[in-house]
C-alpha cells in the first residue's frame, strides 16, 4: 500500500526561519534523510570538505537535499532549496519538481526581496502556496498590515487560517479561526505548545480583531488555493514549536497529491502504468576521481523498482538504475520502491542532465524545466593557457550540471560564463580548481545578460551577421545574444521584430 504523498519545498527569505522550521517539521515526522549524508558514504572526504568549506565560509548550504517524513500515514517530501542572499538555477529548478510550497515570512519583516523573487518562479508553474507567519513569539507587524502586504505585493487572495493573540511580550497563543480552539505557550520559558483551550473568550481588543478578519478576507477555497491564486495564512513560531504541527495539518489536509505533469505528446498523470520522471538537478564532485554524479530525479508516474531500465528520452541508452538513492523515512523498511512524488537519486557519469525526462518507452518528454537568462556575466581568464582543453570539458560538464551557464563568442577566444547568483562564481572557481586542476580567474565581461534567439533562420542570419561580436553559442550549440545592458535588449528587439529574445530556454 502506497501512502499518499506530499512533495513541497519552503521559500523565503534569509533569516526568517527556514532551516529553524525544516528541523521542527522533521522531528515531527521523526526521521531524517539528508541527500548528502547518503551519498558522502564512501566518497571521497577531501571533495566533501571541499564543498564543506564553500559552505562554511558563507555559512550556507550550497546544496539542495531531499528530506523524508511521515505522519498520520502520509509521506511527505520536503526539498530543500537553498536559502542564500543569491540563488542559483538549482532553486528554481528545485521549485519545478515539487507539487505545492510554503512561503515562509518574518512577522516583522513582511514580504522580502528573496521570498518575492522565489513566489515568482512558483506562480510560473502555478505552485499553491501556503503562507506561514513566523516568530509571533516576537513583536511584529500588525496582523492587518501583513496580511494586506502578501495580497498587494503577491498579488494573491489571502484567507488567514489562524490568528496569533498578541505578539511578543503580549503573546498569548493561536487562534484556530476553523475550531475555536486556541492553543497556548505553556511551562515557565513559555516555550512550548500546551493543550487547546477549547473553551475561550478572547479579550475584548481581539474578538475584534477577529471579527474584522473574517468579514474581510476571503473565506479558504480550496480550488483557488490548488490553482495558485489563494493562500491560506497561518500563524507561529517555528523557535518555539508553535503553529508547526498545525501546518504539517494543513499540508496534509490541503496540499495537492502529486499532479499531472505537463509533457508533450500530453500530460501524464500520476497514475499512468508506465515509469516516468525527470532530471531537476545534478549533483556532482562528490569524489574528483570518478566523474560520478547524482542525478536528482522527481518521479512522475508509475511504481519505480530497484534495477529498472529506464531511457533518456531524445538521447542514449537504456540505463538500468540498480543503485538508485531512495530518499526514504526511517521507519520504511523496504526502500525498493518509489512512487509518484518521490525523489530518487540516479549515480551515472554525466549521461544524465537536468532537464531529460527518463522513461521506460521514451516516447514523452517533460516540459517547463527551463534554463534561465544569466544575471551575471564573466569572462574566463586561463593562468595556465596549456589547459584550454581541460577547461572546455570543465566548463560544459558544469552547464551541464546547471551549475553556471558557458557561451563561446563566436569572435575571439574569450569564454563566458553566466550565473544568475554569485554564489555560482565562487562554486565554478572552486570546483575548477580542486576537481580539474585548472587554475583560472573570472573577470569582468563586456557584457550584462544574455538571451537566446529564435525565429526563421533567415531572419536569425540577418540578425547574425549583423551583430557578429555579440554572437555565442551556448553549452548545446543555440544561439544566444550577448547584451550590453537590458535596455539594448529592448532597442535590438524594436529593431529586428522577427527575431525573438527568450529570457528561458527549454531542453
Ligand atoms: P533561515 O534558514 O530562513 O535563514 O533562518 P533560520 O532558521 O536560520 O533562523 C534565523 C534566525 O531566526 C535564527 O536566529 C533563529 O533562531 C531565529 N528564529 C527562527 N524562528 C524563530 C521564531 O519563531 N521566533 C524567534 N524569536 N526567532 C526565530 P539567530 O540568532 O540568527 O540564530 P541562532 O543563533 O538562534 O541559531
Amino acid at each position: 500500500m502506497t501512502s499518499p504523498r506530499r512533495t513541497f519545498a519552503i521559500i523565503s527569505h534569509p533569516d526568517a526561519g527556514k532551516t529553524t522550521l525544516t528541523e521542527k517539521l522533521l522531528v515531527a515526522g521523526g526521521a531524517i534523510h539528508l541527500a548528502g549524508e547518503v551519498k558522502a558514504r564512501g566518497a571521497n572526504r577531501r571533495a566533501r570538505s571541499d564543498w564543506m568549506k564553500i559552505e562554511q565560509q558563507r555559512g550556507i548550504s550550497v546544496t539542495s537535499s531531499v528530506m523524508t517524513f511521515e505522519r498520520d500515514g502520509i509521506t511527505f517530501n520536503l526539498l530543500d532549496t537553498p536559502g542564500h542572499e543569491d540563488f542559483s538555477e538549482d532553486t528554481y529548478r528545485t521549485l519545478t519538481a515539487v507539487d505545492s510550497a510554503v512561503m515562509v515570512i518574518d512577522a516583522a519583516r513582511g514580504i522580502e526581496a528573496q521570498t518575492r523573487k522565489l513566489f515568482e518562479v512558483c506562480r510560473l508553474r502555478s505552485v499553491p502556496i501556503i503562507t506561514f507567519v513566523n516568530k509571533v513569539d516576537r513583536e511584529g507587524r500588525p496582523v492587518f498590515e501583513l496580511l494586506d502586504e502578501i495580497a498587494d505585493i503577491l498579488a494573491l487572495d489571502v484567507a488567514p487560517m489562524s490568528w496569533p493573540i498578541g505578539m511578543g511580550g503580549e503573546f498569548e497563543g493561536v487562534l484556530d479561526l476553523e475550531t475555536g480552539g486556541v492553543s497556548r505557550p505553556e511551562g515557565d520559558s513559555r516555550n512550548f505548545q500546551g493543550k487547546v483551550d477549547t473553551d475561550v473568550t478572547l479579550p475584548e481588543r481581539f474578538a475584534e480583531e477577529v471579527e474584522l478578519a473574517q468579514a474581510g478576507y476571503a473565506p479558504f477555497d480550496a480550488e483557488a488555493y490548488r490553482n495558485g491564486d489563494l493562500t491560506p495564512v497561518y500563524f507561529g513560531s517555528a523557535l518555539k514549536d508553535f503553529g508547526v504541527a498545525e501546518l504539517i495539518d494543513a499540508l496534509a489536509r490541503h496540499a495537492p497529491p502529486p499532479r499531472p505533469q505537463p509533457a508533450e505528446p500530453a500530460p501524464i498523470a500520476p497514475n499512468a502504468d508506465e515509469v516516468t520522471g525527470f532530471v531537476f538537478k545534478v549533483q556532482a564532485n562528490m569524489d574528483p576521481n570518478h566523474r560520478d554524479r547524482i542525478a536528482f530525479m522527481r518521479l512522475c508516474s508509475g511504481t519505480f523498482k530497484r534495477g529498472m531500465k529506464l531511457t533518456p528520452t531524445g538521447h542514449g541508452k537504456p540505463i538500468a538504475v540498480h543503485s538508485p538513492i531512495l530518499f526514504f523515512a526511517q521507519n520504511r523498511e523496504v526502500a525498493d520502491e518509489a512512487f509518484p512524488g518521490d525523489i530518487i537519486g540516479i549515480p551515472n557519469h554525466g549521461t544524465l542532465r537536468v532537464g531529460d525526462t527518463l522513461s521506460e518507452r521514451a516516447d514523452i518528454r517533460f516540459t517547463g524545466l527551463p534554463n534561465f537568462a544569466p544575471e551575471i556575466l564573466r569572462r574566463v581568464a586561463l593562468k595556465d593557457p596549456t589547459k584550454t582543453k581541460q577547461l572546455r570539458k570543465a566548463l560544459d560538464d558544469m552547464a551541464e550540471e546547471g551549475v553556471t551557464q558557458v557561451f563561446y563568442p563566436e569572435i575571439g577566444s574569450n569564454w563566458i560564463v553566466g550565473v544568475v547568483g554569485q554564489l555560482q562564481l565562487e562554486v565554478l572557481i572552486s570546483r575548477l580548481e580542486a576537481e580539474y586542476k585548472v587554475a583560472a580567474g573570472l573577470e569582468p565581461a563586456p557584457f550584462d545578460t544574455a538571451r537566446w534567439v529564435t525565429g526563421e533562420a533567415a531572419d536569425l542570419k540577418a540578425f547574425a551577421d549583423l551583430n557578429r561580436g555579440a554572437m555565442a553559442k551556448d553549452r548545446d550549440g543555440n544561439p544566444v545574444f550577448l547584451a550590453k545592458s537590458a535596455w539594448e535588449i529592448g532597442y535590438v528587439a524594436d529593431r529586428y521584430p522577427k527575431v525573438r529574445f527568450n529570457a528561458t530556454r527549454e531542453r
